[in-house]
């Protein structure tokens, strides 16, 4: 059986682009194998630290993922930190990793790239990635195109164990799961927690709503034609309509005569309908927080009965284990 396995950090509130690049996917896998989905708090241990914060943005990414569809019936969803196996594994691969290869890791270079002096955490974030891939025999990993060098560095890792120390892990494969296309922010570029540009899944309606009038546009007069297709604000439409009204909208792109408060107006509603019954179920379950820790402790139970089975094979193999 296929076991699905992905983290996404909890390091802010899940915006548009995190749900059409992301947990959309994960939550459609959930009916295909057997997934694992955790909230990635060691890795946001690196950027977050307020530690109400972090606690705060563990149970936000819960409930936004439970709400989004996230079934605990069919997944197994628990917090990265409640499977300390995951934590002992890493030691051991980070035992058996070389230095040249986390230093070709994206996320650090860019940083040495801009004259940043990376924090341990950051260096050694992609073995603990490992550790949390391997810790479950997981055979795909849905994620992002900027993850999917670290997937081969999970394969890396857990190759040269197996070679030096006979078959253990199991080797994982990436399924790069994208949206059709990057969603764009408010100012035109990817939308992204780090450029402040986010429209958030679970925002305030009626902020929300004033953020999309003011998404930028360019000042073109309204009766020149334009092409939807290079539009950022057609983009954010078209995640939202149906085939019949984004034909519609993007005809009148092409006539010209419409304002882009029209478009707006259209993202405003249409977006705020896509997430009411999230937004609902949202609400129910904040009110039950007791409900959701248990959800999450549930998981975090079922994640390490398989955790503990595979580091202790992989005690076994390597000599730590004496009998
Ligand atoms: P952020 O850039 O806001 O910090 P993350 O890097 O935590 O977001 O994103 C988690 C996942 O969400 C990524 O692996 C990526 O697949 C997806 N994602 C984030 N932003 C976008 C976007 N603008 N368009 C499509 N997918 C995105
Ligand atoms: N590094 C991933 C990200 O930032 C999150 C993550 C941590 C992850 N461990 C993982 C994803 C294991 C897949 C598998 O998006």
């Amino acid at each position: 059986m296929m076991r699905v396995l992905s983290g996404i950090q909890p390091t802010g509130r899940f915006h548009w682009g995190n749900y059409f690049g992301a947990i959309r996917q994960y939550i459609a896998l959930q009916d295909e194998g057997d997934a694992y989905y955790f909230i990635a708090n060691l890795h946001a241990l690196t950027t977050v630290r307020d530690a109400q914060q972090l606690r705060q943005n563990g149970l936000d990414a819960a409930l936004d993922l439970l709400a989004l569809g996230l079934n605990p019936d069919r997944a197994t969803l628990f917090l990265q930190s409640d499977v300390p196996e995951v934590s002992e594994l890493c030691w051991i691969l980070m035992s058996g990793a070389s230095f040249g290869l986390l230093e070709r890791c994206h996320a650090y270079k860019d940083k040495i790239a801009r004259g940043l002096k990376p924090g341990v955490g950051l260096f050694t974030y992609p073995v603990l990635m490992a550790a949390d891939i391997l810790a479950y025999d997981s055979t795909v990993v849905p994620v992002g195109e900027d993850q999917v060098q670290h997937i081969e560095v999970t394969r890396d890792l857990a190759s040269s164990f197996n070679h030096q120390f006979g078959e253990t892990f199991v080797l994982p494969t990436a399924r790069l799961v994208t949206a059709a296309a990057k969603v764009p922010g408010t100012d035109g570029q990817k939308m992204s927690k780090s450029y402040g540009n986010t429209l958030e899944i679970f925002a305030d309606p009626k902020t929300q709503r004033k953020e999309i009038m003011r998404i930028q546009t360019d000042s073109r007069p309204m009766e020149q034609p334009k092409d939807p297709d290079t539009d950022h604000l057609y983009q954010l439409y078209s995640l939202f309509a149906t085939e019949s009204d984004r034909t519609a909208m993007s005809d009148r792109y092409r006539a010209g005569g419409f304002g882009y408060g029209d478009v707006k107006k259209g993202i405003a509603e249409l977006s705020e309908k896509h997430f009411s019954d999230a937004r609902a179920r949202r609400e129910e379950l904040a009110g039950d927080p007791d409900h959701v820790y248990q959800i999450l402790q549930d998981g975090a139970s079922r994640a390490r009965t398989k955790a503990r089975e595979v580091l202790s094979r992989a005690q076994r193999a390597c000599g730590l284990a004496l009998r």
